[in-house]
């Protein structure tokens, strides 16, 4: 009621009063004695006021008292002790005083006492002893016992198992130590265990996940050891909250966690994330850093659309990050750091408009940063460092305004740091160690030149080979793979002879029946992904099982890639038709192909191309062409043709369709890209596709 002052002694006149709250106003002074007067009173709420000074010993005359609420004010002292002379006591509320001392020795004495809350005082000593001869006199009805955030120490005693009532335990933040007692288990009804910031030692209570109304174990820092049961969930269905992060603690992730699980805090665990993580669609926060797990990350991660905090840093992750990143609209927290992912950072990340902090730093990524970080609206924090990231600083992150730490050092990128918005607040240790970024002096980089820098890649141009990996068609053809699976054994005959899958039949299919035979390009179907996109499988009408390779979407503006092919075609024939004296590019290849921010592409560096005089092809000595696009006659005779830079195209197609590079490690020995593909592709490929 926003009322203030003190309480005035005259209270003790209302000698028929039953209640007294005055809870929530701004009294403060001290309690008086006169209050014991009202021996009537069944309830005293004085919580959130500024009461100050002990608590009067003499409320300990109130026979009838049952609710007593003092949380929230600025008492000192002890508690008194007469209040376990109140027989009738069902509540104590004491909570978030600067209360001292122990408990009162026969506070569990009282045998109606239902609620004992004391926490956020400087109490201390250890918990008083709860066991009596005479078990008529033990507080049976005890169903809160909260003593967290105190100074109190020693051992747990085991006759908190007598406690059967419990249902919230909650010690943390103190000094316990020993054992946590086997006894813990007899408490069949505890929803709430919290135990954590102790210094509890010895095994984790095996006894406590017979337990199956737990809903919450918090066992976090301190010293426990043992291993988590692997079936955890079946045990514990009603789990939502697992904290059991820095401990010493062995073993795997549990295969099987209860799907209530909101919350899992764990550490010192090996191995991998189970693909079940996926069945935990409670899942809200996941904390497994600095633990020793392995293994690729689980694309059934990326299905818990409904997390918020993920923490896997600090392991030997590897893999890469899928597009389905983006479904996880409501994540805040994503901390991938320290592993070994590779491969770029998929576009779609730019749909996490909630996310606040992000580091993937300290990892193997490569690619460009997508230019949809800046719709990232909410990020603060944005750790890309020590990645083998290329290509410029989007501008797009000027748009980002609450984001106030940025470290992209340690990449391999280039181009002008962007000026506007956040950057102005950025320092040079925020880009540390690139290729060739340019900007203030106050950066410690070079200043940008004005002019072409060949090969010039401005803001709003972009290379083809860096954009490649996140172009997209939805679906550009159907690899026909007839089963996959088979494929997949086949294996490597040595190590120079790489027996490659065939690409098989090509074949016409309808959009319709993809997505029939994909269930909608469920997560279910997803088997794979690579820098280009996603593979499913899928059974086609006819009962043939296909793999079907989606390539990404580019989130910020989706275009027909066949575009690009076209313009590069077109720059090809004006090069060699449009002139008097045909031009031979020579050196066609992705990287050469710059993309103009509508997405029109256009043929760069000239550095060796060549004019051509009479006839169509000429012998010389040449710079040589990049490996892989270049024609065989180049390398064999130095002969320089028209025809070559066709060749060149034709790789290029080549990798666009099938995402191969022509330098992909698997081309060895007499293998190629065109070989490969020679070999895979019936003869019927024009007429299918
Ligand atoms: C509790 O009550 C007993 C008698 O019932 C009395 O002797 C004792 O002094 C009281 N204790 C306190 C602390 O008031
Ligand atoms: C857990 O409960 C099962 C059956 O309910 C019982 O067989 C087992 O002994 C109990 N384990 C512990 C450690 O209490
Ligand atoms: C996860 O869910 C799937 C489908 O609902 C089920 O078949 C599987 O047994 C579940 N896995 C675990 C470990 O609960
Ligand atoms: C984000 O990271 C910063 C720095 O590590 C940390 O201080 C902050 O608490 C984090 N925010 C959230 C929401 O986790
Ligand atoms: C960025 O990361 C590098 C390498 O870890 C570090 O040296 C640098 O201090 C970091 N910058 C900021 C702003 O934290």
């Amino acid at each position: 009621m926003g009322l203030a002052g003190t309480i005035p002694p005259h209270v003790g006149n209302l000698s028929f009063l039953v209640s007294l709250s005055v809870a929530n106003n701004s009294f403060f002074g001290f309690v008086l004695s006169e209050l014991s007067r009202l021996d009537r009173l069944k309830e005293i709420d004085f919580s959130f006021n500024s009461f100050n000074g002990e608590i009067p010993s003499s409320l300990g005359l109130l026979s009838r008292l049952q609710l007593l609420i003092l949380r929230d004010n600025s008492f000192t002292g002890t508690i008194p002790s007469s209040l376990c002379n109140i027989s009738s006591l069902r509540k104590i509320y004491l909570g978030f005083n600067t209360l001292t001392g122990f408990m009162p020795s026969s506070m569990f004495n009282l045998s109606s006492l239902q609620v004992i809350s004391l926490p956020e005082n400087k109490l201390s000593g250890p918990i008083p002893s709860i066991f009596f001869d005479m078990p008529s006199l033990q507080c049976k009805q005890l169903y809160f016992l909260g003593l967290w955030d105190n100074n109190f120490k020693g051992k747990l005693p085991p006759e908190i198992g007598n406690l059967t009532m419990l249902s919230t335990l909650d010690i943390g933040i103190n000094n316990f130590e020993g054992a946590i007692p086997s006894e813990i288990g007899n408490l069949r009804n505890l929803e709430y265990f919290f135990v954590s910031r102790n210094n509890f030692t010895g095994w984790i209570p095996y006894e406590i996940f017979n337990i199956s109304s737990l809903q919450l174990i918090s066992m976090a820092v301190n010293k426990l050891s043992g291993q988590l049961p692997s079936n955890i969930g079946l045990f514990l269905p009603n789990l939502k909250f697992l904290y059991v992060g820095d401990n010493k603690l062995s073993g795997t992730i549990p295969n099987s966690i209860s799907n209530a699980s909101q919350l899992l805090e764990i550490n010192k665990l090996s191995g991998q994330i189970p693909p079940c993580i996926s069945n935990l669609t409670s899942l809200r926060e996941l904390y497994v850093g600095f633990n020793q797990l392995s293994s690729v990350v689980p694309l059934s991660l990326w299905s818990l659309i409904d997390i918020q905090v993920v923490n896997l840093s600090s392991n030997f992750l590897s893999g890469s990050l899928s597009f389905h990143i983006g479904d996880m609209k409501v994540l805040q927290v994503l901390d991938l750091s320290i592993n070994q992912l590779g491969g770029d950072i998929p576009t779609t990340i730019g749909g996490l408009k909630d996310l606040v902090n992000l580091s993937l730093a300290d990892n193997r990524l490569e690619g460009s940063i997508p230019k949809s970080f800046g719709i990232m609206v909410s990020l603060e924090y944005l750790d890309l460092s020590n990645n083998q990231l290329y290509g410029e600083i989007p501008k797009s992150l000027e748009a980002l305004l609450y984001l106030r730490f940025l470290n992209v050092s340690f990449n391999k990128l280039r181009g002008k740091i962007p000026t506007g918005g956040p950057f102005v607040n950025f320092s040079a240790t925020s880009f540390i160690s690139n290729d060739a970024l340019c900007g203030a002096p106050r950066l410690q980089v070079s200043p940008c030149k004005q002019g072409l820098a060949p090969p010039k890649v401005s803001t709003k141009v972009h290379r083809l080979e860096y954009i490649l990996p996140t172009i997209g068609l939805l679906i550009l053809g159907v690899f026909a793979v007839l089963f996959w699976t088979k494929c997949k054994k086949r294996k490597a005959k040595s190590s120079s002879e790489v027996e490659l899958p065939p690409l098989v039949t090509w074949r016409r299919v309808s959009q319709q029946e993809l997505i029939r035979a994909t269930e909608g390009f469920s997560l279910n179907n997803l088997i794979g992904e690579g820098s280009f996109g996603s593979v499913y499988k899928g059974t086609l009408s006819d009962g043939t099982n296909v793999a079907i390779k989606v390539l990404n979407l580019l989130v910020e503006g989706a275009f027909p890639r066949l575009n690009i092919m076209i313009d590069v075609a077109a720059a090809l024939e004006y090069l060699h038709f449009g002139n008097a004296t045909p031009i031979v590019h020579c050196d066609l290849k992705p990287s050469n192909v710059l993309l103009d921010e509508d997405m029109v592409a256009h043929v760069a560096d000239f550095g060796i191309a060549k004019l051509m005089g009479d006839g169509d092809s000429m012998t010389q000595t040449m710079t040589l062409a990049t490996i892989g696009y270049m024609a065989p006659e180049y390398g064999l005779e130095g002969i320089v043709s028209t025809r070559g830079d066709v060749y060149s195209y034709g790789i290029l197609l080549m990798e666009t369709f099938t995402s191969k590079r022509p330098t992909d490690s698997m081309f060895t020995g007499g293998m190629s890209l065109k070989h490969w593909i020679e070999e895979s592709l019936p003869i019927s490929v024009t007429e299918s596709f």
